[in-house]
């Protein structure tokens, strides 16, 4: 008998999710801004230490929400990976900004600090950074040199839940951040975002934001007797019953990440003596910093081996995938931004060779066990000696 598929991800559930769900519809308050959406607003900000926080139905909300808050003009610019989830970009671009992709490092695959600075000019105005699988971007560099320019620093911290950089958390390193909880990250509601802020003087503004431009908030706050439209906004407020999941979620988290914690070290550890004799890198985490295990990847030598692992292990009934698609050269990419100096050879590089396995909260240890036979029965063809050096220099 063949063995049941391993899917790439399976949404996990804490088993608090169910008896708060029935709570918030049971309690007559099912639109947003409820007493659950306080309670994971508290569990949320409590973990990432920081001052304020709004949950949004997506993190591509959030994100769309820091860009009306940075008050772009059409003609501005904003520095952005092209290493990411086309929602880091398309929030800005929805504003009439200029995107300019900068390269991602080789190692890390964050945007690569070393570039920014020739890619800044006078229309400038911010910097979107993105933690790739919670492995924090340089971000003592990123910041200076935004302090140099006048720039925004916005943390797309959609996979850095819980992860650290020099004893700092992510998510507090810039003036705001964005979390993701869609049913693909660590603590997840099916779809959920949050923007987290550590500058606190975008709050009350995103709050009006958040509520279709009015000042709803501060009127149930009993601030003001009535609530008018105000300011340009849209409606950004996750229902209760999403607020209800999530809760549940965060009051799991330690859960969660001991179980993916587990899993990721795994991999690591077990794939090692393999990785190394078929000229494949494994994930880079600098010392100053704590990854979630939000996701595992392997760069292959090339594109024609990441294809022959992928479809090893789908004939094996695992599925695993590729990561982002290069977005300077994807046709929105080219209609609303423009590459930086240099242009982004790494990330057309690493978009071709990257692989993710399955890694979910609830996998078991047989799936496990079955996912890590598979990869160390895959035999990788040598690469080009040009290659074979790229992987050893990125393991040095
Ligand atoms: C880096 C990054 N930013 C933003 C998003 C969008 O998140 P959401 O689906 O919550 O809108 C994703 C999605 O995976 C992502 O990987």
């Amino acid at each position: 008998m063949r063995d049941a598929p391993i899917p790439f991800n399976r949404p996990y559930l804490t088993g608090g999710e169910d008896a708060y769900i029935a709570q918030a519809l049971g309690s007559g308050h099912l639109s947003g801004d409820g007493a659950f959406t306080k309670r994971a607003t508290a569990e949320l900000t409590s973990l990432m230490g920081a001052p304020a926080a709004l949950l949004t139905p997506s993190c591509t909300h959030a994100l769309e929400m820091a860009a009306i808050l940075l008050d772009l003009r059409p003609g501005d610019e904003v520095i952005v990976p092209s290493f990411t989830f086309c929602s880091t970009v398309n929030a800005f671009c929805l504003r009439g900004a200029t995107a300019v992709f900068v390269d991602c490092r080789p190692d890390t695959l964050n945007l690569d600090e070393r570039l920014i600075e020739e890619a800044v000019t006078e229309r400038t105005k911010a910097i979107v950074v993105v933690h790739y699988a919670g492995v924090a971007a340089e971000m003592d560099t990123i910041n200076e040199i935004a302090t140099r320019h006048g720039l925004v620093v916005i943390e797309d911290n959609a996979h850095g839940l819980g992860a650290t950089y020099r004893g700092r958390g992510l998510g507090r390193l810039g003036a705001m951040a964005t979390q993701s909880f869609h049913e693909t990250k660590n603590v997840q509601c099916g779809e959920g975002g949050a923007v987290v802020f550590t500058d606190e003087r975008f709050v009350e503004r995103a709050e009006i934001i958040r509520e279709k431009g009015t000042n709803r908030s501060l009127f149930f706050r009993g601030m003001v007797d009535k609530y008018r439209w105000i300011d340009i906004g849209s409606s950004y407020l996750p229902s209760e019953i999403l607020a209800a999941m999530l809760t549940a979620q965060l009051e799991g988290f330690a859960d969660i990440q001991r179980r993916r914690m587990a899993i990721w070290q795994t991999y690591d550890h077990e794939l090692a003596d393999w990785a190394h004799s078929q000229g494949v890198v494994q994930p880079t985490v600098p010392g100053d910093r704590e990854q979630p295990a939000h996701l595992y990847y392997l760069l292959m030598p090339d594109l024609e081996q990441r294809q022959g692992l992928l479809a090893h292990l789908a004939g094996l009934g695992i599925m695993a995938t590729f990561h982002y698609q290069p977005l300077h050269s994807a046709p929105a990419g080219l209609a609303h931004g423009r590459t930086g100096p240099g242009g982004c050879p790494v990330t057309d590089d690493v978009a071709d060779r990257l692989i993710r396995l399955p890694l979910y909260a609830g996998m078991t240890s047989s799936e496990l066990e079955r996912v890590v036979a598979g990869v160390l029965r895959f035999t990788a063809r040598p690469g080009t000696p040009r290659q074979r050096r790229a992987a050893a220099a990125a393991r040095a």
